[in-house]
């Protein structure tokens, strides 16, 4: 069983340092929170993968007592997941891996960029086997979770809110987090 906290295990870089170029890829946070220095910028898209709300955020958008629900990634046969990528320096993973550390690991997976190129990038996964990982649950159930939950962050439904502006924002679709930031809009 992991640890909540990855940050042991993500201070290992060999992987990042064997990549030329190193691009991060966001699909929650990372695309409307850059708290990080960033030489460029693109969209792009993985795939095999799908954002969902069955990640538990204790130190974030929550609290152990009352923890919220955050993005993670799940394996989907051809699925397609939108986001940003930024190309960083090796230093950023310092920062990034204490703010991500709650149950994420850095995974290496393909981006494909809207100009046709792909290349190796990082994404920051919480797999099924991680302690914070909270798993599939009805849409109701996870709106009413996050309409409650507030941690140091903020309150979990401007997690929602921010992600549903900024992907519409680039004209992307997502079901999931969009059927969600609508049902909190409905419970204010
Ligand atoms: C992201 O926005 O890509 C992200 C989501 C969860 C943890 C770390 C990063």
């Amino acid at each position: 069983m992991l640890s909540h906290d990855t940050r042991t295990i993500n201070a290992d870089r060999s992987d990042i340092e064997a990549l030329d170029e190193i691009w991060l890829f966001g699909y929650g946070s990372l695309i409307y929170k850059v708290d990080f220095p960033y030489a460029e910028s693109a969209t792009a898209h993985i795939t095999g993968w799908q954002r969902r709300f069955w990640q538990g955020s204790h130190d974030h958008r929550g609290t152990p007592e009352q923890p919220g629900r955050v993005l993670t990634l799940i394996e989907v046969p051809n699925a397609r997941c939108f986001g940003i990528a930024y190309r960083v320096t090796l230093d950023v993973f310092d920062h990034l891996d204490h703010r991500e550390k709650n149950g994420y690991l850095r995974s290496i997976q393909t981006l494909y960029f809207g100009n046709g190129e792909f290349k190796q990038g990082v994404v920051y996964i919480g797999k099924p086997d991680n302690p914070a990982f909270l798993g599939e649950a009805p849409i109701e159930a996870i709106a009413q979770q996050i309409s409650k939950s507030v941690g140091p962050s903020g309150p979990n439904t401007e997690y929602v809110h921010r992600l549903a502006d900024a992907l519409r924002q680039q004209g992307e679709e997502d079901e999931h987090v969009f059927e969600i930031d609508r049902l909190l809009r409905e419970m204010r």
